[in-house]
């Protein structure tokens, strides 16, 4: 079973309509849909948005649905000024930007007993190197960045993309990796990127949802179909 995960509707609705038909299961005021993609069964659902939400059901995905490998789809903010609106790029790593004990001398995004960064799975990298050079599509791997927090100022943006050497910001991704990691669950991240997180993100965010959602969407699908 191969899990595809998105944080909002918007995130998952491309991959339902490509799918055709699925199976609802509900569970834990969640929908989880279960399907056949090639030789693949996949169960995809999307979280809310937030850390919590993702950890949960990134959590139900594995222990329930009994994923072995997850693919999460959806959009971030740009940290990097060669990602503009529209690209894509895979996370590396990620880090919680907003997990802070620095009160106790420890560095940003530390808390005892985990990495700062969880790296993603190799693998799982490659094949979407692979799937973007077949398809001529330019596609980065970088740091991203999660917090519960929406970003739409520059000094925020600034702040996280000098504290972590983040390409991307989200809200959900960091969650989901440690969640994989502690499980033992190979992931993959890919966000497409709807807005450049200073001022004026909101706007961007709205317009752009949708269109990026969908490019991202479409690429993990095509991943699923090479695995
Ligand atoms: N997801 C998409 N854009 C974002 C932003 N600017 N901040 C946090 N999450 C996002």
């Amino acid at each position: 079973m191969i899990a595809i995960l998105g944080a909002m509707q918007e995130e998952i609705t491309p991959i339902l309509q490509m799918i055709g038909e699925y199976e609802t299961t509900e569970f834990a005021n969640n929908k989880f849909y279960t399907a056949k993609i090639g030789n693949n069964y996949v169960v995809v659902a999307y979280s809310k948005i937030g850390k919590v939400n993702s950890a949960l059901t990134t959590s139900i995905l594995v222990q329930k649905f009994g994923a072995k490998k997850l693919l999460f789809t959806g959009v971030a903010g740009s940290l990097n000024e060669n990602l503009h609106i529209g690209d894509i790029l895979y996370a590396t790593s990620l880090v919680q930007h907003d997990l802070d004990i620095t009160a106790f001398g420890h560095p940003h995004g530390f808390v005892p007993g985990i990495e700062i960064f969880s790296r993603t799975d190799q693998s799982l990298n490659e094949l979407a190197q692979k799937v973007a050079q077949k398809q001529g599509i330019k596609l980065i791997g970088g740091v991203i960045a999660t917090g519960d927090q929406f970003v739409c100022d520059k000094n925020k943006k600034e702040w996280i993309k000098n504290t972590f050497n983040a390409d991307a910001v989200e809200m959900e991704g960091g969650s989901v990796a440690q969640v994989c990691t502690q499980l033992n669950v190979p992931f993959f991240m890919l966000r497409a990127i709807s807005d450049e997180a200073g001022g004026g993100a909101d706007v961007d965010f709205d317009e752009f949802l949708n269109s990026s959602a969908n490019i991202s969407a479409k690429f993990v699908i095509e991943m699923v179909k090479a695995l």
